[in-house]
């Protein structure tokens, strides 16, 4: 059966993009069977993340142009499968968020897992991606204006009758200046079930255009991912992280080798 888990958070910035692809590769990692959709229809950044800005079909075709959802289901070199938004800003306008949700119903039964991401705030649009999921996956990083805009999220959802299956904690330096997860947890009154570390080998992955859990299968983040996503699948991770860091360890690590 496919699950539909929505990445969301009204505050922006704050990794959920990230989250959604990386969650993604993190779960394939497992042998599970995935697919990104962009609902993020008005700042859409799936297809810019992984250097595919312009593909022939998109979301915003689909809903036009009566075409089936998966027409504009894409395949990245790593495996991934995403459904891109489109990045022209002709095509924000008005947008019928109930036939959205039924075309993206349509995914059921293709994959394990559909994953959303949504746009920030909490306008129709946040709000419609919210409501196109089974479970909700809220995306904070450890500061206060962060969290506050968790919990609004939270809130949301709770409304409108979802099942939030945990706190994503990101860019987390883990140090005194930044809440902590027992204080996340106390604020939002919800589990913190994964904690993604402040990591610039995310930059590294931007720049290859790639999901860092693909590119930097051992980075702090990419552990971060997968262990997030053995969480999600009751599955135990066990870390293989080399120790050992000579040149040649360092320069497949550049290339996105390991
Ligand atoms: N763990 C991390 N370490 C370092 N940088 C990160 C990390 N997570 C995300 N980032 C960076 O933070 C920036 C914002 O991330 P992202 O686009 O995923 O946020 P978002 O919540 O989807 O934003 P928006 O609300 O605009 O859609 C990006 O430059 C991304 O590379
Ligand atoms: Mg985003």
């Amino acid at each position: 059966m496919t699950k539909f888990i929505v990445v969301a958070s009204s505050k922006g910035g704050v990794g959920k993009t990230t989250t959604a692809l990386n969650l993604a590769t993190a779960l394939m990692t497992f042998g599970r069977e995935v697919i990104v959709v962009d609902v993020n229809l008005s700042t859409p950044n799936v297809s810019l993340y992984l250097g595919a800005p312009n593909v022939p079909i998109t979301l915003h075709d689909v809903l036009k142009h009566d075409k089936k959802i998966t027409d504009a289901l894409y395949m990245h070199t790593n495996g991934l499968k995403i459904i891109p938004a489109s990045q022209s800003i002709r095509d924000i306008g008005d947008v019928d968020y109930d036939r959205l949700a039924s075309l993206i119903k349509n995914l059921s039964g293709t994959v394990d897992y559909v994953i959303i991401d949504t746009a920030a705030g909490l306008g129709e649009e946040a709000i419609s991606g919210i409501k196109m999921g089974d479970e909700i996956l809220v995306v904070s990083t450890p500061d206060m204006p962060s969290v506050t805009d968790a919990l609004r999220t939270i809130k949301i959802a709770k409304q409108h009758k979802k099942k939030i299956t945990g706190v994503i904690m990101t860019r987390a330096y883990e140090d005194e200046l930044e809440l902590k997860k027992e204080d996340v947890e106390t604020i939002l009154e919800t589990q913190v079930i994964g904690i993604i570390p402040e990591d610039e080998t995310m930059r590294d992955a931007l720049q290859m255009r790639s999901p860092v859990t693909f590119t930097h299968p051992n980075a702090p983040s990419s552990l971060g991912y997968k262990k997030l996503a053995a969480k999600l699948l009751g599955e135990k991770y066990i870390e293989s992280v080399e120790k050992k860091d000579n040149t040649m360890d360092t320069l497949l690590k550049r290339l996105g080798m390991r």
